[in-house]
């Protein structure tokens, strides 16, 4: 099946969704499937893509739609670098924020992909988190259809959100 198949046709209106994905990544993996996420979100509005280590610092309270792409270290842990933006997002008080969880992993491991499981649990609580995407070491060209999907549902919630925003300011 043609990827292009899952592109979720948007609701006509004018306005499109802020859209950024951050990441954090050592040996480039997950650098790579971030790629892939904004290659995927491109198609519903611009995407910022920034390392966790260099984002604007506004950033979290501008964005509609957040994708947060993370490795896992030290037995299903978070490593060090993303630990201040999971706490800045924690503390947002950002429900309409709509999410994406993703990253990389070894199945080597006996906790694969601990890290973005972190991530989803504390996203679920926090914000609107509309998909979960994990990958073992380098993304393949058919994690792009992933991608595709998770992009799809993120913009499904969103303007699901607007509708209801709408209707309560009607
Ligand atoms: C010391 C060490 C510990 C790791 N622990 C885990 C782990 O608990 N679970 C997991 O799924 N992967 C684990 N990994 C694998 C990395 O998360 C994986 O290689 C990932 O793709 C690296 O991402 P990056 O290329 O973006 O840096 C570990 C790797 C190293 C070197």
């Amino acid at each position: 099946m043609h990827m292009r198949k899952y592109h979720r046709k948007m609701a006509s209106t004018n306005y499109k969704p802020r859209i950024a994905v951050i990441y954090i990544s050592v040996s480039g993996h997950t650098a790579q499937l971030a790629l892939q996420m904004a290659g995927a979100l491109e198609h519903y509005g611009r995407v910022e893509i920034h390392e966790v280590c260099s984002m604007p610092v506004a950033l979290l309270r501008e964005v509609d739609i957040l994708a947060v792409g993370t490795y896992t270290w030290d037995s299903g842990e978070l490593p060090k670098g993303m630990e201040e933006v999971y706490e800045d997002i924690e503390q947002l008080g950002r429900k309409e924020l709509v999410t994406i969880a993703f990253g990389t992993g070894d199945r080597f491991y006996p906790n694969f992909c601990g890290g973005v499981d972190l991530l989803r649990d504390m996203l679920y609580v926090q914000t609107t988190l509309a998909a979960v995407l994990k990958v073992e070491l380098a993304p393949q060209p058919k994690d792009k259809e992933r991608c595709t999907l998770a992009a799809a549902r993120a913009i499904e919630k969103w303007e699901h959100l607007l509708k209801k925003n709408n209707c309560a300011h009607a």
